[in-house]
């Protein structure tokens, strides 16, 4: 095993980088999407209480396996649980760190694409003229493939971006990007809120004032307080913005020394975190899609997936405010999801580059491009069957399930297996910030108990799709033969699909096993 010896330029450098990994399309997109269909206001409690009892406690954790594992030039998940507790099982569960980063980047990097192309729109006026139908419509062509090479060729040149991006490093090429573009996405954030701010019912085409969006989502409800599928919303939510049960922070803190401090550089980045989802991520889709069409219409619209709010709405309701302003909001939308998207899909990659540049000595470039290839070969199912629900696939299972399975996993292993008393001591070490000791009990049986309730109350949903409930149901309930023969095609990708996960599982374990009889057995 070769030790890597690369680390962070500076310590402003690691928390934008941080912050980059989390702040994503997560903030902007999925979050508002999740907060509408979950009800508004009921959504809020069961976010904000999952934020302190899960995504700090875990914070914390993973920071802390990072860390120490780095301090043994482990920047993977597999061997850094590995060093936590030597049983055979660890380094197979910490295959997840590999597994959810490579799938989750497959269909993250097609998004991702998308809002490069919508910039261009954007600069090119092609919205102008269209009607909202029109708009929408293009975005479903778009996706679909009906009309030409374009998606494709975006994605790839977006893949080859955050390849040579990953090939220049940490200090020249990640932190580099975050430290440009997290300051212009929290620039063009604030600008896009304010003006939603300003929205007022009866001007512009407006029926509403902005303020009717926040306040949907904002005013506390508590009826559906006690709902269960409201609970699991508010707790993916937490897990996939911060980037929780991934294994990507755990990378990055593998990069920080071993008595630097972990506790506030954490907190810093999930704070940081929660402030660019919960103001600027509520501040934008929401109050100018319910100032625009009202909080019915936004809720009908979110009930066939999210995505389409911000790719469909957004660049008709901009056009409302004259063709400047609208350049300008659609550049400025598109911007900020897109450098969202690149600081969270380079986080994606340090991890597998980590992993082959130490267990079997590659240089950084051929790292970067074997993720990337990576990258093509996974995501090109998603890119090509959109449409058959591969890239939904991809997301319930790397996206949703995964995270939540590993994180239940690694917090037993590092506050029961590897022992809270020595966990905690990891935790402090270094410490820049004095830690409420009643951390230590939250981690060692609050945050637990917590995911392992959500995790049981999930497995219902997980069954249902497990059987494609969904499908069958539509099937049983048609006579058309042409839908009858797309469902059946859904099927077999929606199968396909897992079985293609499935596969890249098991394969990152015949490697994981290769490194350990190249690295460990003498
Ligand atoms: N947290 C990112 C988001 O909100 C997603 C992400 C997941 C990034 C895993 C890195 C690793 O979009």
């Amino acid at each position: 095993m070769s030790m890597n010896k690369e680390q962070w330029g500076s310590r402003v450098g690691l928390v934008f980088a941080m912050a980059g990994n989390a702040v994503g399309l997560g903030n902007f997109l999925r979050f508002p999407v999740q907060a509408i269909q979950n009800g508004g206001g009921s959504f809020i409690i069961p976010y904000l209480v999952s934020f302190l009892l899960m995504g700090i406690p875990l914070l914390l954790v993973e920071w802390s396996i990072g860390r120490f594992g780095g301090s043994f030039g482990h920047h993977a998940t597999p061997f850094q649980l590995h060093r936590l507790n030597k049983r055979t099982i660890w380094k197979y569960i910490g295959v997840f760190g590999l597994f959810t980063n490579i799938a989750v980047a497959a269909y993250y990097c097609y998004l991702e694409s998308w809002t490069i192309t919508y910039v261009f729109h954007s600069v090119a006026r092609t919205f102008q003229h269209m009607g909202s139908d029109e708009i929408a419509n293009f975005f479903d062509s778009y996706v679909n493939l009906e009309s030409n090479t374009v998606p494709i060729l975006v994605w790839l040149l977006c893949l080859v971006l955050n390849t040579y991006i990953l090939s220049k490093g940490l200090d020249g090429g990640v932190e580099k990007v975050a430290k440009i573009g997290m300051p212009l996405l929290i620039l063009f954030g604030i600008f896009l809120a304010i003006k939603a701010f300003l929205i007022k019912g009866g001007e512009e085409g407006a029926i509403n004032d902005g303020s009717v969006g926040m306040n949907f989502l904002w005013t506390p409800d508590f009826s559906s307080i006690w709902s269960a599928k409201v609970w699991l919303a508010a707790a993916g939510q937490i897990f996939f913005t911060l980037s929780l049960g991934m294994g990507s922070i755990h990378c990055y803190a593998s990069y920080v020394s071993k008595n630097d401090d972990v506790a506030l550089n954490g907190m810093s980045a999930g704070w940081m975190n929660e402030f660019v989802e919960v103001v600027l991520g509520s501040a934008i889709l929401i109050p100018i899609s319910v100032g625009y069409l009202g909080v019915d219409k936004v809720i009908e619209l979110t009930k066939f997936g999210g995505l389409g709010l911000g790719f469909k709405t957004l660049p008709f309701l901009f056009e409302q405010w004259g063709p400047i302003m609208a350049s300008f909001a659609g550049v400025f939308w598109f911007g900020l999801l897109f450098f969202a998207g690149i600081t969270s899909s380079l986080a994606m990659g340090t991890p597998v580059m980590g992993f082959f540049m130490e267990e079997f000595n590659w240089k950084r470039r051929s790292s970067a491009w074997f993720f990337g290839l990576l990258i093509f070969v996974f995501g090109l199912p998603t890119v090509l069957f959109y449409k058959y629900g591969v890239f939904d696939e991809f997301d319930y299972w790397a996206g949703t399930v995964a995270l939540v399975v590993f994180a239940l996993f690694e917090i037993i292993l590092f506050a029961w297996v590897f022992g809270m008393d020595k966990g905690w001591e990891e935790i402090k070490r270094g410490a820049d910030i004095k830690l409420p000791g009643i951390f230590k009990f939250v981690i060692k049986y609050v945050t637990p108990i917590f995911l392992g309730v959500v995790f049981i109350g999930s497995l219902p949903g997980i069954w249902d799709k497990i059987i494609n409930k969904d499908i069958y149901t539509k099937l049983s309930a048609t006579n058309d033969p042409q839908l009858i023969h797309e469902l059946n095609k859904t099927l077999m990708f929606v199968n396909g699909s897992r079985l293609l996960l499935v596969l890249l599982y098991a394969g990152i374990c015949v490697v994981v096993y290769k490194a350990y009889r190249k690295n460990y057995v003498k």
